[in-house]
């Protein structure tokens, strides 16, 4: 066992006087020294000039100077609750991670965010929402980094630049948020037509929830279990909320916007300080890890894909209670870094390459957001299980390292000895075969049909939240300037379903294309991509 977290002397720290706010008998600065007046600068004179020397006029300019970081280059905008998660012990049949054992309770943090509107953006807005919870595990710290939407717009990372790109505001004008009049967005999925399985649910009532506590959350990729002998089975991870799934319509959501740009956040909060705290039960569908990864036809690498309740039902597995609002929004609200690499045993990844993207982008984001790469230091981001590190200095270094030698192997410092295998309780990837295969970009053929899964979401849908997707792709695709880029929509709907197609060709003015009409290539490879934009799918 090691030292405790950060505190390599196994001694508490001093609690910094920053923590103990503005209500103590006295201010000071920043260096304990007592202030007699924090309202007026130090001058030649009633009348000035002011002094250079005035050391608290300084420090207080420089600080609050500093006071904001960049926000998340996406999920901007959340709100977030600390709670506890509690196991059923119903997943120990699939995994020896310790917090699934029965009755095992796990503190969480959980953040809930819009994906492209900025810090200050109004929260009923029609976007994917983030669903992001820190499980703070005996073993270590646990992230499940999902959405409420099951599938995603790419299949790849290297597409993730491209889809922000075209979905953030533009460049010039810094206008709009979300997929209102955004002629870019728009372009980009009629191109791109994996993307239109996502842009459905989001064109669904699913884009604007009533509540982040009537939502869904979905950890979208299919990760790997491994049980205590190390059998392993593939899953996909379900947030189902206790308070059922709640929408709003789109005119409501529009006048709140209006009227309480503040929304969720604030429903967030009052729900929990009511004592009405939120839940949702987490669940699994589960699937056998054969070497193709795949399940009844459907691929399991693809994140565009779900596999249908009615044939993976979803299994409980325990139940997440928010209780607690945070006590400071910037410290952790705001620092939280999630990464769906923080991982414990028991949990591994799969081949997803949209996951794999991710396993590389969090890290380095957070390296410029939270100023260096001391930030799992930040209290909020503190693993609850003890730390033995030899990760050194760097910016914002805040633990106070003991001994001479931060290297393996040594003979200075002694050390604990490494146990081979998991007998310690240590990490062990499975270890899965590597295909011996030819290095290549193309996505694999299994990730070409592009169009049977929104069909089947549409098929799901009642008349009335059909009626409110045609209005939804009436209004989004109103608000586009260019007409290629609302035919070249309406040539993806024809691929859904004739009649939603014919009745967004009606609401906008324009003709109604047939089905298996030429859609552009969605992965043109360097030789198609000089010809044009309307290769047959393939
Ligand atoms: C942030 C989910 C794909 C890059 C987030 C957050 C969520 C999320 C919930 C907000 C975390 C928070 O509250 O702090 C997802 C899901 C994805 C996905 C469910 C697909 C299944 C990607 C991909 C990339 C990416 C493909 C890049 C290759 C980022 C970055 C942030 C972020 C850079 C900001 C993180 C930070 O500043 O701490 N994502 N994301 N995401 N995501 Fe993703």
């Amino acid at each position: 066992r090691g030292p405790e977290p950060y505190s390599p002397t196994g001694q508490p720290l001093d609690v910094p006087p920053s923590d103990l706010a503005q209500g103590g008998a006295y201010l000071t600065t920043a260096q304990g020294l007592r202030l007699r007046d924090t309202d007026h600068s130090l001058k030649a004179g009633p009348r000035g000039p002011v002094l250079l020397q005035d050391h608290h006029l300084r420090e207080k300019i420089m600080h609050f100077d500093h006071e904001r970081i960049p926000e998340r280059v996406v999920h901007a905008r959340g709100a977030a609750a600390h709670g506890v998660f509690k196991s059923y012990g119903t997943a120990t049949t699939v995994t020896k991670a310790a917090l699934f054992a029965k009755d095992v309770e796990t503190p969480v943090f959980v953040r809930f965010s819009t994906v492209l509107g900025s810090r200050g953006s109004a929260d009923t807005v029609r976007d994917t929402r983030g669903f992001a919870t820190k499980f703070y595990t005996t073993e270590g710290v646990w992230d499940l980094v999902g959405n409420n939407i099951p599938v995603f717009f790419i299949q790849d990372a290297i597409k993730f630049p491209d889809i922000i790109h075209a979905a953030k505001p533009h460049p010039d004008r810094e206008i709009p948020q979300a997929q209102s009049a955004h002629d870019t967005f728009w372009d980009f999925v009629s191109l791109h037509t994996e993307a239109t399985h996502h842009t459905l649910w989001n064109m669904s009532d699913r884009g604007i929830p009533r509540s982040y506590r009537t939502m869904e959350g979905f950890g979208i990729h299919t990760f790997r279990l491994v049980d205590a002998a190390g059998a392993t089975t593939l899953v996909k991870f379900h947030w189902k909320p206790k308070a059922g799934v709640h929408s709003l319509t789109w005119e409501e959501a529009q006048l709140i916007n209006g009227m309480d740009p503040d929304f969720h956040r604030r429903d967030l909060a009052d729900a929990i300080e009511a004592g009405a705290y939120p839940q949702w039960e987490l669940g699994i569908q589960t699937f056998p890890d054969t070497p193709e990864q795949t399940f009844e036809g459907i691929d399991l690498l693809d994140p565009t894909k779900i596999v249908p309740e009615e044939l993976a039902p979803v299994q409980p597995i325990g139940l997440l209670t928010l209780n607690a609002n945070p006590s400071n929004f910037f410290a952790e609200t705001e620092q939280v870094a999630f990464h769906p690499g923080h991982l414990v045993p028991g949990i591994d990844v799969t081949d997803d390459p949209l996951l794999a993207g991710r396993l590389f982008s969090y890290l380095d984001t957070q390296l410029t957001r939270l100023g260096g790469p001391n930030f799992a230091q930040i209290p909020i981001n503190r693993t609850h299980a003890p730390v033995n590190d030899m990760l050194r200095d760097g910016m914002h270094q805040t633990a106070v390292h003991q001994g001479v030698a931060p290297y393996r192997p040594n003979s200075l410092d002694g050390g604990c000895p490494f146990v081979a295998g998991a007998q310690n309780g240590a990490y062990v990837e499975v270890p899965v075969e590597v295909a011996a295969a030819p290095k290549v970009r193309e996505a694999p053929a299994s990730f070409a049909d592009h169009f049977t899964q929104p069909r089947l979401f549409w098929l799901s849908l009642s008349p009335v939240e059909r009626e409110h997707v045609i209005a939804a792709y009436t209004f989004e695709l109103g608000k586009v300037y260019e007409q290629t880029i609302k035919e070249r929509n309406l040539r993806v709907l024809a691929e859904i379903d004739p009649h939603l197609c014919r009745q967004v060709a009606q609401g906008l003015g324009l003709p109604a294309p047939e089905p298996s009409q030429p859609l552009p290539n969605p992965r043109p490879s360097p030789a198609l991509s000089q010809v044009g934009d309307t290769w047959p799918v393939t």
